[in-house]
């Protein structure tokens, strides 16, 4: 990531061609966030530098109407559901909120209530506030009283069914107490994990020498879309009841009022939720819940007002994706002033330089924080990604007094620094050689833009020991490998004695070890329990299935999500070892088939090539297969009239989407790819089909319509 541009929300000097051209910048990038976010619970930047980026998004599709984008950021709520669940089609759409920065928007919030219902600026109009919740939005379905499913939100028409998972959160009642039960009861509230319960999981995953847990939220979110319950059942996971989806009867007609009904059926709800009349009482509110924040024993991160009128709900409605009656009242960034100290240059896997501020210890929102992310040198410079100046062309030097943030629980990032306080006379000096290995460190021109990556990189490769550590903490990380007891610090000290150089030193450890004259159970920390223990945990993973492999190799651009296509496609090492080396050749036919990988693109591909290529890595590559086997991918659902073929999609598919019939094509063991050739066996070709049918219709490939494409798998 070439780190988070601070950038100014209301477009001033903007052409069309520049707007244009950042909408769809700002479509993609705010999309890779969301799929960060909701697909793999890893986000790499702040909710407030998301909640920026989305709100210059809609700054400028109000400046310029024309440029709306149909990919608009505006226009979806989520991200899709992934496979691995069971769907659940919302009966009630799960919608999101607007959201509001500062009072005037709130003030605009409830103008713009009174203007929509035809008020006047006196008749009394109450509105409930409540602290939003910082973890993931769940749907209970509860019939005659008794809990029936769970569903997670997904893209808000469609969710996944976590039922078995949510039936193990104790805040969550099997079934409903008290009268006053209507037949269909769908409640829905915010899964989440306490702070206190949150640092105790990390004491225990920091005493198994595992890596720690981000954030509450997205170990909430990975808690509960686990396919083992047993494993849900064992984290603290709570809930907080504020909304509803389908009922069969409205048992109050205040949301204030449904409140109380749901804590009277079981359900928790949130002590700060307040009934208020005016625009002054709502902000009042927030301040005090603000001010609260830091010793809740929960994270949220703003204050959610809405009608407390149903009926008014009701004539409201919603606009979009989100609904009139209701807003979000986000919390700014947490800021604090403080020095820097020091820029510490770390190396990553890829050999990355990623500068690092060591900070005076300052408290921010209820945490101390030393250190803070600079992103890169342009980040240093005062210079944002797109060449641009950030902080109006201000540097940062060792010294300086700086303004930090931090939003939500993720790291903390240098926003400005006050230059009436600067004492250094010379700007910092960002290396050009590695600091690890002293190779040169060089910013490779990109060849589309013609600019210089944002990135410095180390060019020592396999010599450098920074990025041989850090690729033996990616090899045995969660993902990947997960070595039990083999975490960052073993990591960190097998590699300093000598011990493990490479991830395919990890498999002889034992062996060396037996032969060594100092014993790992004779060293510090260690005796002979704990020492056979790893042994033991390494040999558990010398089977493992193929898309871990890969990931774990830590290839740049090979992250789970390509390293599944690439298992999905080859099926096994030896298969995939074979199509790299033919590829290597890039007139062939071979590279040609790894680009139709639908969904694996050409920088992936290069990446992966590129690293294969280089002796040393594939040595150990070819080392590590002596030692350890990866599952094959087994061929699925063989009696499907799909399984093993190629299919290639094309056209406008109208009773389904391209990405269902791409997930149903791969669950029936089908390869989907993105272009017709020799080796496709099916094309199915929806409406407004060009080319690709005409090749088909040339190769003699069999085509189907979508028609025929839905009896197919009908009948599969
Ligand atoms: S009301 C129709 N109330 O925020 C909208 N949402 O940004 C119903 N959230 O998807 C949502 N706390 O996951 C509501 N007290 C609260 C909330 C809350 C957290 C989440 C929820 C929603 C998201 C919208």
């Amino acid at each position: 990531m070439s780190g988070e541009p601070i950038r100014e929300i209301v477009p001033r000097k903007l052409t069309d061609e520049q707007a244009a051209e950042e909408l769809a910048a700002l479509a993609s990038e705010i999309a890779e966030h969301d799929a960060r976010y909701h697909n793999d619970d890893a986000p790499t930047i702040s909710d407030g530098a998301y909640d920026t980026l989305r709100k210059r998004n809609t700054a400028i599709e109000e400046r310029f109407p024309d440029l709306v984008r149909e990919d608009s950021p505006s226009n979806n709520v989520g991200s899709p559901v992934q496979s691995k669940f069971d769907k659940i089609t919302h009966k009630v759409p799960m919608l999101s909120l607007d959201n509001a920065f500062d009072d005037g928007d709130v003030a605009d919030f409830s103008a713009s209530v009174r203007r929509f219902l035809n008020w006047k600026e006196g008749d009394p109009l109450t509105f409930t506030a409540e602290p939003k919740i910082d973890g993931l939005s769940l749907a209970l379905r509860y019939e005659r009283g008794e809990l029936v499913s769970a569903a997670t939100r997904g893209d808000g028409q469609v969710g996944e069914n976590v039922t078995a998972n949510a039936r193990t959160v104790k805040d969550i009642p099997r079934k409903l107490s008290g009268g006053n039960v209507p037949d269909i009861v769908e409640i829905r509230g915010e899964v989440y994990i306490g702070k206190a319960d949150f640092a105790a999981l990390n004491v225990e995953m920091e005493a198994a020498g595992k890596q720690l847990y981000v954030n509450p939220r997205n170990t909430a979110a990975g808690s509960l879309r686990q396919l083992d319950s047993r494993i849900t059942a064992s984290r603290p996971l709570k809930f907080f009841a504020y909304a509803w989806g389908e009922m069969s009867k409205l048992p109050a007609d205040t949301q204030f009022a449904m409140i109380e009904q749901m804590a009277a059926w079981g359900f928790s709800t949130n002590p700060l939720t307040a009934r208020l009349e005016s625009v002054e009482a709502l902000v009042a509110h927030y301040r005090t819940i603000e001010e609260s924040r830091a010793g809740l024993d929960y994270d949220i991160d703003g204050v959610v007002y809405k009608v407390d009128d149903l009926g008014l709900q009701g004539r409201l409605g919603f606009a979009s994706r989100v609904p009139r009656w209701a807003i979000a009242h986000k919390f700014p960034a947490e800021l604090a002033t403080t020095i820097l100290r020091e820029i510490e240059i770390q190396i990553g896997r890829t050999g990355a330089l990623s500068p690092v501020a060591r900070l005076d210890p300052v408290t921010v929102g209820g945490v101390v924080v030393s250190n803070a992310t600079l992103h890169n040198e342009d980040y240093i410079a005062g210079v944002g990604s797109n060449g641009e100046p950030i902080r109006e062309g201000r540097d940062l030097r060792i010294g300086d007094t700086v303004t930090i943030f931090r939003a939500g629980d993720v790291i903390p990032k240098v926003m400005d620094v006050d230059l009436s306080k600067r004492t250094a006379k010379e700007p910092f000096e960002f290396p050009t050689v590695c600091p690890a290995c002293g190779s040169p460190a060089v910013r490779p021109i990109d060849e589309k833009t013609g600019r210089a990556d944002s990135v410095r990189r180390c060019t020592g490769g396999f010599i450098c020991p920074a990025q041989a550590v850090e690729g033996i903490k990616h090899f045995v990380s969660r993902n990947a490998f997960d070595i039990d007891g083999f975490g960052d610090k073993q990591a960190e000290l097998f590699h300093e004695l000598g011990m493990v150089m490479n991830p395919a030193d990890i498999f002889t450890l034992r062996e060396r070890d037996k032969r060594s004259l100092k014993r790992l159970e004779n060293r510090d920390g260690y005796g002979k329990t704990s020492a056979n223990k790893l042994f033991d945990a390494i040999d558990d993973r010398r089977k493992i299935d193929l898309h871990r492999f890969i990931f774990a190799l830590g290839i740049r651009h090979v992250g789970e999500g390509n390293a599944k296509l690439l298992a999905r496609h080859y099926r096994d090492a030896d298969t995939l070892l074979a199509a790299i080396d033919a590829a290597q050749d890039r007139e062939g036919e071979a590279w040609v088939e790894m680009l139709d990988i639908d969904g694996f693109g050409e920088t992936a591909a290069t990446a992966l090539l590129d690293f294969m290529a280089d002796p040393n890595r594939r040595g150990v590559v070819d080392a590590l297969l002596t030692e350890v086997t990866p599952n094959p991918v087994e061929q699925v659902a063989s009696s499907s009239p799909i399984a093993g073929k190629t299919i290639v999609f094309t056209g406008t598919l109208e009773q389904t989407t391209r990405s269902e019939a791409k997930a149903v094509a791969e669950r029936l063991g089908a390869k989907v790819s993105g272009s017709v050739s020799a080796k496709t066996d099916l094309l199915v070709a929806g409406e407004k089909a060009g080319s690709k049918l005409k090749k088909a219709a040339e190769l003699g490939v069999d085509t189907l319509d979508e028609q025929g494409w839905l009896d197919l798998v009908a009948s599969a």
